[in-house]
């Protein structure tokens, strides 16, 4: 099949940040963005790569009043002999149309998807930061736009790109965080949409991380909608601990997301021969393995830090203090590695990069 993708350059480059140190996750954008509209009768059409703007919407667009809309992250890094490097971005375009059939949106052809990313990350390559933890963030996402108030999967529909130079996450390095376990709020149930990555599931978390930092805390730590006892994910990442030398992470149960760094995690542990576990894990188990002296390292996974380490975790009052609140030597290891592979330094004997 061939893939036309038209391309505006823009008449008035922006000023690119001179060096990413203090430049906030996601407040830059680069000079192009990607748009593919959807009509129902004609499917998805016109491809373009056009200068970076506002868009156009009707007030009365879907996802303005019901949230139709799903999104992606991934990054693009620069490597140091000149090579751009995408991570599994097929991994994402998958999960993308996981999200999309969730939400009752139209599949978006991956290949057209494939080549978009490839076309925009090179058409605004001088926007990717070079240097260490540096790279660039792309946002893919599809938004309902159909100008109607009825409650039905809209006829309308676009699935745009746009890309933000960001640094590391965590500026010296990664540092472990405090985390409050949640018994209030929940962040998704079994039949609902917690395996989509949409944005309702991000609004829906917002109240209980005010509550956290409120507390002091930089995120909670969810647990299932029906128990309340199992752990699911970590803010808005996935979770994994090593309880007495094998490392656990919650099994995907269909209210967690399928991370594609969590999966990363688990097929290099393997490749380490670390076992690795994938199962349900309660609190109270975790608890114990703590009273035990069991509970030796606890981090959350994600494409935007990639690994944070949890040096405390609050369960009602009770401050569990993990590896001294210091970070472990798997934690730090599964960094080094992961964002090594990324930037193109590390052997990548998974094939990952693109
Ligand atoms: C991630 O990359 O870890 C996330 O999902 C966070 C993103 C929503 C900024």
């Amino acid at each position: 099949m061939s893939i036309e993708i038209t391309v505006e350059h823009t008449k008035n480059k922006k000023e690119k940040p001179s060096s990413m140190d203090g430049v906030v996750f996601g407040t830059q954008f680069t000079d192009h963005m990607f748009i593919l509209d959807y009509d129902a009768g004609q499917g998805w059409h016109d491809a373009r790569i056009v200068p970076y703007q506002p868009i156009m919407m009707d007030p009365a667009a879907k996802v303005f009043h019901y949230g139709q809309t799903i999104f992606e992250g991934l990054k693009a890094y620069a490597t140091e002999d000149g090579r751009v490097l995408m991570f599994r971005p097929t991994k994402n375009i998958e999960r993308l149309n996981i999200s999309n059939e969730r939400m009752s949106i139209p599949e978006v052809d991956p290949e057209l998807a494939l080549e978009a990313l490839r076309q925009l990350i090179l058409t605004d390559r001088e926007w990717i930061p070079e240097g260490e933890g540096n790279s660039l963030y792309v946002r893919p996402f599809v938004i309902a736009t159909e100008p109607t108030l009825g409650v039905s999967p809209s006829r309308q529909y676009k699935f745009m790109i746009i890309l933000s130079p960001v640094g590391a996450y965590y500026a010296e390095g990664i540092n472990p965080v405090k985390i409050f376990v949640e018994s209030k709020y929940v962040r998704a149930v079994p039949g609902g949409v917690g395996m989509a990555k949409t944005a309702g599931n991000y609004a829906a978390g917002l109240k209980a991380q005010e509550g956290a930092t409120e507390l002091g805390y930089s995120q909670v730590l969810w647990l299932d909608g029906v128990h309340r006892k199992y752990i699911e994910e970590v803010g808005s990442m996935n979770v994994f601990f090593k309880i007495n030398g094998i490392v656990v992470t919650p099994a995907l149960n269909g209210s967690i997301l399928s991370g594609i760094t969590r999966d990363s995690i688990i097929q290099l542990l393997k490749h380490w021969d670390i076992p690795v576990e994938e199962r349900i894990l309660s609190i109270d188990e975790l608890e114990e393995a703590h009273k035990e002296g069991k509970l030796e390292e606890a981090f959350g996974t994600g494409t935007a830090a990639v690994i944070s380490p949890m040096g405390e975790l609050n369960w009602q009052g009770e401050k569990m203090i993990i590896n001294e609140g210091k970070t472990g030597e798997l934690s730090a290891k599964l960094y080094e590695t992961l964002t090594g592979i990324q930037k193109g330094v590390a052997a990548d004997p998974f094939g990952w990069t693109i």
